[in-house]
């Protein structure tokens, strides 16, 4: 499994110990940053986590910010990303079991790092149902394309 993972600087830091877990776990991953906690605008690595998890680069992707609402709201513009803020292990493995959401996103101002780290566990080890989802992700994506210039 191969993860896009990025923050803006209000995530930086949870962002820093999600990093350090997927590598105690040998998962592989490519930090698409923010690299400091300098101020940055979280859209920006939206677009750019969102676009290579879109494009299938990457099998998931997690986004944090402060609270894991702007990231997410970014990142759901782009075509085939279907980005789910979880702040409990339910939403976790239900948004992947129902939604096929492919990019996690958490605010670093809402949760402690233990609970962030049993999230990310949560969403990689959970698995799409399809069957009647498919139909409801189809749904979404017909709305995309309705939406599509
Ligand atoms: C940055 O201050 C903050 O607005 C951002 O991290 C996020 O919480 C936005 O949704």
């Amino acid at each position: 499994m191969k993860l896009a993972i990025g923050s803006d600087h209000g995530g930086f830091r949870l962002k820093k110990e999600i990093i350090e877990h997927l590598k105690a776990k040998g998962i592989g991953y490519k930090d698409f940053g923010t690299f400091s906690e300098e101020s940055c605008d979280y859209p920006d690595i939206s677009l750019e986590v969102g676009e290579a998890v879109a494009a299938k680069q990457y099998d998931l992707g997690i986004l944090i910010c402060g609270t894991g609402i702007g990231i997410g709201i970014a990142a759901n513009k782009i075509a085939g990303v279907r980005a789910a803020l979880c702040h409990d292990t339910f939403s976790a493995h239900a948004c992947r079991e129902h939604n096929n959401a492919n990019i996690l996103t958490m605010g670093e101002r809402v949760i402690g790092t233990g609970l962030a780290l049993e999230i990310v566990d949560t969403f990689l080890n959970s698995q799409f149902e399809g069957d009647r989802h498919l139909r409801r992700i189809n749904k979404i994506s017909d709305i995309e394309k309705k939406y599509q210039k």
